[in-house]
């Protein structure tokens, strides 16, 4: 704690800073994301996205990073969370991509108290039933991603649809969401299955399986190299040319859409984030982020810029102990790259548009058309009480 003390002590101090002070004012990261396993792309992305937001800050020297490998394995996040607050003694974490290595820390970090600002993870429980004043999630719950595409895909005139995910939090509430909303809208789930996480390289039997069930759509959560693998084998196995694929929009995701290549032509899914909405905001940021890395940026990397910059602002109010950065993290509100965001005081989850997009082909590669936007998507605080 004695570190953000020392921030804000330097912070009053303006007109005497001297580089001791300034060496004093450091904010201690914890960025603990995935570096390796099937979610490591999506790692590297936020890590770029987070770095760009304190360099157009000019904000580099004033926090010290440490980095940490969760292996997308959740008894490994919590042993790093533990090690970024007991040994490196961050004043803050930033991170985690997936669902169950949230659900593993979030006890931990609560009870620590220690800020947590989620960069990815969607696990509903964070923000729900199992919230915390210490836990404020700048990127979307699994829910929030889903449920629109409920209603959407039934005024597209879809009756019957059929559920593939992989077997974790993150894949059971994204089409739990999804299925709850479309039943809702007055549609029927003819059938779903959830494939084993991290270890299903032959999605051949699930797609027989579902082919076999006459559905009208199907409708998926795959992320990182599962999301290449299935979106690949959807079309090689001839199911693409039947039975139109939908899913939340992780599944062909601009960070690895033409590795998928052109099975990714034509399918439908939404997300909070796609490089081709057109606001002044999201311009500028896809020009500093393609400078950086010669890349369009993910909705990863807007996450990663999104933390980055909930954590400046929190950091630029005078926050002076963790309690007072948690409490601060919980009132930023702008409008970036994704469109007008705010923490929602009830759950302490971002509140933002979705977008629905179909992947088509562009000049460059493939490329996300918006077809559709619900704007301000809350979740119901689901037992939260903050
Ligand atoms: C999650 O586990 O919450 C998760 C992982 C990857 C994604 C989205 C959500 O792309």
């Amino acid at each position: 704690m004695s570190k953000l003390k020392g921030l804000a002590a330097g912070a009053l101090a303006l007109a005497a800073l001297s580089t001791a002070s300034a060496a004093e004012a450091e904010t201690r990261v914890g960025l603990l994301l995935p570096y390796a396993g099937v979610y490591a792309a999506l790692g590297e992305e936020i890590d770029a996205g987070f770095q760009l937001a304190l360099e157009e800050a000019g904000m580099t020297d004033e926090f010290a990073i440490v980095r940490e490998d969760t292996e997308v394995k959740p008894p490994v996040g919590l042993a790093k969370a533990r090690k970024l607050v007991l040994e490196d003694e961050v004043d803050v974490i930033v991170g985690l991509v997936s669902s169950g290595v949230l659900g593993a820390v979030r006890d931990f970090v609560d009870g620590a108290q220690v800020p947590l600002i989620v960069a990815n993870a969607g696990n509903d429980d964070a923000t729900g039933s199992r919230c915390s004043k210490y836990i404020t999630r700048v990127s979307f719950s699994n829910g929030q991603v889903n449920r629109p595409m409920g209603q959407w895909m039934y005024d597209q005139g879809i009756r019957k649809v059929y559920t593939l995910a992989p077997d974790y939090a993150a894949g059971r509430q994204m089409v739990g969401a999804f299925a709850e909303a479309f039943r809702q809208a007055g549609g029927e789930i003819v059938g779903e299955d959830f494939t084993p996480f991290r270890k299903t390289q032959d999605f051949g039997p699930y797609l027989t399986k579902a082919k076999a069930a006459g559905p009208d759509a199907i409708f998926v959560f795959y992320a990182g190299g599962e999301a290449i693998s299935f979106v690949k084998q959807y079309d090689s196995f001839g199911i693409k040319a039947d039975i139109p694929l939908y899913g939340s929009g992780f599944l062909t995701s601009p960070l690895y859409v033409n590795a998928e290549g052109p099975a990714a032509e034509g399918v439908v899914t939404a997300l909070h984030y796609v490089p081709t909405i057109d606001t002044p905001e999201n311009r500028a940021f896809v020009e500093a982020f393609r400078a950086r890395t010669d890349r369009a940026p993910s909705e990863y990397a807007v996450q990663g810029y999104d933390a980055g910059r909930a954590l400046i602002e929190a950091v630029k109010s005078g926050a002076d102990s963790r309690e007072a950065l948690a409490s601060a993290l919980a009132k930023v509100t702008y409008t970036g790259p994704r469109g007008p965001v705010k923490i929602d005081p009830a759950t302490n989850n971002i509140v933002q548009n979705i977008y629905v997009y179909e992947t088509i082909k562009g000049d460059g590669g493939l490329t996300q058309k918006i077809v559709g936007t619900v704007e301000a998507v809350a979740d119901a605080p689901n037992g939260c009480k903050l």
